[in-house]
Order: C-alpha cells, then sequence, then structure tokens
C-alpha cells in the first residue's frame, strides 16, 4: 500500500508518521488534538474502503477489540469513519513487538515464559468470549517496559478475529494472513477454535526459544510444514532440556484434540520443561562439528555442463502471497535482508579468484608439453540444484500427507 497519510489531518487526529503496513490498512502514530494525547491510528487502506466486504471486516475489528477488555489487550478508545477514510484509534504502546525482540536470535526462557504468559492469558480470556484471534505471531505481540517494572505485554490486530466455528475464509475462498504460525486446520479452511491459536502460540514459544519460526522456506514449503511435518526438534538447534520438544510436539500436534487445553496450560508444561534450563541466558546454539578443511584439489579437466534441470514444484505453487514472515519480520524496523546477497556473492568471487590463481601457478611450473590441458578452464560443476527444497528440513520428519485444498490462496493480512 502506497498511501501515507503522515502531516494530513483525519477529524480531530493529526497523523504524525507510520507505525506499520498490513495489506488491508496503515496503523499510524497520531496525536487526538482534542485531548493532546498520543494514539496508534489503524486506517483501512483507501482502496479497500469500497469492498463492503473489507469494510465489515474492519467494523468487526474494531467489535472485537473493543470487546475484550483485559490487561493485556490494546485498549480501543474511538472507532469512526472520515472522508471516506475508516480508522480505529487504540492505546499507543511505547515499545517494540515481539518480531523486533526476537529479530536477531533467541531470549531467555524466563523472558519468553513472561511474554507469552501474558499472550496465553490475553487469548484465554478471548476464547472464554468465544472468540478466535486467528492471526497470533510476534509481530502481534506489543511489548513496552515503560508502563511497569516488569515488560508488560498487549496482544494486538484482531483483523483476522472470529466468532464461532466456521473455517475462515474469504468469502471468495482465500485464506487470509501469513502462513508462517497458521494452524493446518486453519490453512486448510476447516473449522477453527481456541486450539487453532493454541497451535500459532506454540509455534510463537519455539521461534523465542531458537530465533526462527518452525518451518521456514516459501510459502508452499512453510504450508506443507505446518500440514505434513513433525516440527524439528528445539533441542537439535539450541542447547535446551528434552522435554521442551515433548511440550512443542504436542502444542503444535495436527490434531487439535491432542493438543493442551488452553494456552495457560501450554506455557505451564513449556514452564515446567524449561526448568532446569539457565533461565536468564538466550539458549546457546547447538554446536554442530566445524566443516572439514578443504582438501587440495587434483586438477581436472573440463567436463562438459550439464543443464540446470527444473525444481519439480510444490503443490502450493498456486499460493499467491507475500513471502512467510522471517522470524524478525516487524513493523518497528526496516528489513535489511535485501543486502544479504552481496556477502555469498563476494566470497564466489574470492573463490574463483583463488582457483585462477591456483591454475595459473600450476600450469605456470608444470610440463608444457600439454597446451590444450594448461589453457583448459577450471570446471565449476553446475548440476543439479542442491534439492534442499525439497528435503524436509532438519529434524523433521514426514507425517500422513494431506492434500492442500485447491482453492488455497492467501492474501496477506498485515504485519
Ligand atoms: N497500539 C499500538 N501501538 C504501537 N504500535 C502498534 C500498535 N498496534 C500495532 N502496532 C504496530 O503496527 C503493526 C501493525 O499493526 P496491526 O494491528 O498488526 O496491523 P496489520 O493488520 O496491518 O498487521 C504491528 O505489528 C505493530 O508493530
Ligand atoms: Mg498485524
Amino acid at each position: 500500500m502506497s498511501e501515507d497519510l503522515t502531516g494530513r489531518r483525519l477529524g480531530h487526529y493529526r497523523i504524525d508518521g507510520v507505525l506499520g503496513r498490513g495489506g488491508m490498512s496503515v496503523m499510524y502514530k497520531a496525536t487526538d488534538v482534542r485531548l493532546g494525547r498520543k494514539v496508534a491510528l489503524k486506517v483501512i487502506g483507501e482502496h479497500l474502503g469500497e469492498d463492503a466486504e473489507f469494510r465489515e471486516r474492519f467494523v468487526d475489528e474494531a467489535r472485537n477489540t473493543s470487546a475484550i477488555d483485559h490487561a493485556n489487550v490494546v485498549p480501543l478508545y474511538d472507532f469512526g469513519e472520515v472522508d471516506g477514510l475508516l480508522y480505529i484509534a487504540m492505546r499507543l504502546v511505547d515499545g517494540s513487538d515481539l518480531a523486533s525482540i526476537i529479530k536477531n536470535g533467541p531470549i531467555s526462557p524466563e523472558r519468553t515464559l513472561s511474554l507469552l504468559g501474558q499472550v496465553a492469558e490475553a487469548l484465554d480470556t478471548l476464547h472464554d468470549r468465544g472468540l478466535v484471534h486467528l492471526d497470533v505471531k510476534p509481530a502481534n505481540v506489543l511489548v513496552t517496559s515503560r508502563e511497569t517494572s516488569t515488560e508488560h505485554v498487549y496482544l494486538a490486530d484482531f483483523g483476522l478475529t472470529r466468532r464461532g466455528a466456521t473455517g475462515h475464509r474469504t468469502r471468495s475462498g482465500d485464506f487470509l494472513g501469513s502462513p508462517t504460525y497458521a494452524a493446518p486446520e486453519h490453512l486448510r479452511g476447516e473449522p477453527v477454535d481456541a486450539r487453532t491459536d493454541a497451535y500459532s502460540l506454540a509455534c510463537v514459544l519455539f521461534a523465542c526459544l531458537t530465533g526462527r519460526p518452525p518451518f521456514q522456506g516459501k510459502v508452499p514449503e512453510v504450508i506443507q510444514g505446518h500440514l505434513n511435518l513433525d516440527p524439528p526438534a528445539i533441542t537439535g538447534l539450541v542447547a535446551l532440556p528434552n522435554a521442551i520438544d515433548e511440550v512443542i510436539r504436542r502444542g503444535m500436534a495436527k490434531d487439535p484434540k491432542v493438543r493442551y487445553l488452553d494456552c495457560k496450560a501450554l506455557i505451564g508444561a513449556a514452564r515446567q520443561a524449561l526448568q532446569q534450563a539457565p533461565r536468564r541466558e538466550a539458549p546457546r546454539p547447538v554446536t554442530t562439528p566445524p566443516p572439514p578443511p578443504p582438501q587440495p584439489q587434483p586438477f581436472r579437466p573440463a567436463q562438459p555442463q550439464q543443464p540446470v534441470q527444473p525444481q519439480p514444484q510444490g503443490p502450493g505453487d498456486f499460493v499467491r502471497l507475500r513471502p512467510p514472515t522471517p522470524v524478525g519480520s516487524s513493523a518497528f524496523t526496516p528489513d535489511k535482508s535485501s543486502r544479504r546477497w552481496l556477502v555469498p556473492v563476494l566470497a564466489g568471487l574470492i573463490a574463483i579468484a583463488a582457483i585462477v590463481l591456483v591454475i595459473v601457478l600450476v600450469t605456470s611450473s608444470g610440463d608444457t608439453s600439454t597446451p590444450q590441458q594448461n589453457t583448459t578452464a577450471p570446471s565449476i560443476p553446475v548440476g543439479q540444484a542442491s534439492g534442499s527444497q525439497s528435503k524436509p528440513a532438519r529434524g523433521t520428519t514426514p507425517t500422513t500427507r494431506r492434500t492442500l485444498p485447491s482453492n488455497l490462496t492467501v492474501i496477506p493480512s498485515g504485519g
């Protein structure tokens, strides 16, 4: 969405800047000029303001947010429409979101349990009122240390929240939201309930303790992971007690009946499992043996190059969506990942230069009676692509394969 209302007035709100952008709305920092207080102002995208279904959803979001009066749910201040723009005004949380916090790696068990314990409180209350959040993920968990001596959490973004147990899609059958933390029944468009949010909370627990979501990769891989694979063992990634693996296995069970009874029970089980872990330190990565030092390779004449084989396309290729949320994706900090390609490219260039240098040295000091060999360029094998796409992630094992509904189209819900 390109519109930016910064500097403009919307009724009695002066818009001071952008806090975050989603697929359907923009969240602004604003000032209520009547009261002189700062607010967070969510404004529906101009292009969707005309769409009856999205207008209805936005009104629902306002109703659902205001329906829950809980210390861990962002308080709603106001809801209205000015110049054809629908808005929701709520408390401005002066802090960060959990996605920003875990962007640089895992956080300590103690902090994880304190933050997610509060999310669990909010979710169980929501569920007691017959609502299902359906977008539980780190970017929707706001954290501030400005209000109390410990960190206080607000569950935010009730844009997908639904009442009742019907499968949740748009009228045209689209899946709304990001699949990174979504439960299998939600992805399939089957009935959802409190256990659907509990599954997502277990994914967030995984992400806090490891610094990455349980399933990574392209959208179809992430979806296939949620539908068909066991989550990777946390203990294969970071040094934590084995009991936490069982908590994740149960929390993220494909069958909702196997999961914990509520969100507090999930966090309680995690607390139990992590009792023996160092409480205040971020878990250390499990050390993997370093790769063997490169052996000097005998010079080989060039092989005919094999064409790169096209990779088989996964069943989810029809999915239309922004890429799955990387663990640190947050509305608070710009993503700098676009420059990460520089490192491998530079490393590759240096490696090629080294190979050329070795060849020049070998050929200039070696036997000059085989001139063809001396002038042959080194072979850089171009075989089949690694196939890593089709391999399950480390520590994952396929379970019973289920097919994806053919109408699964994913459209973004925002940050
Ligand atoms: N009350 C708030 N105070 C401060 N920042 C907020 C608040 N609500 C949301 N944000 C920030 O804005 C982002 C987008 O808001 P959200 O309600 O999640 O909208 P979207 O539907 O676009 O995801 C959040 O991820 C969070 O970083
Ligand atoms: Mg959001």
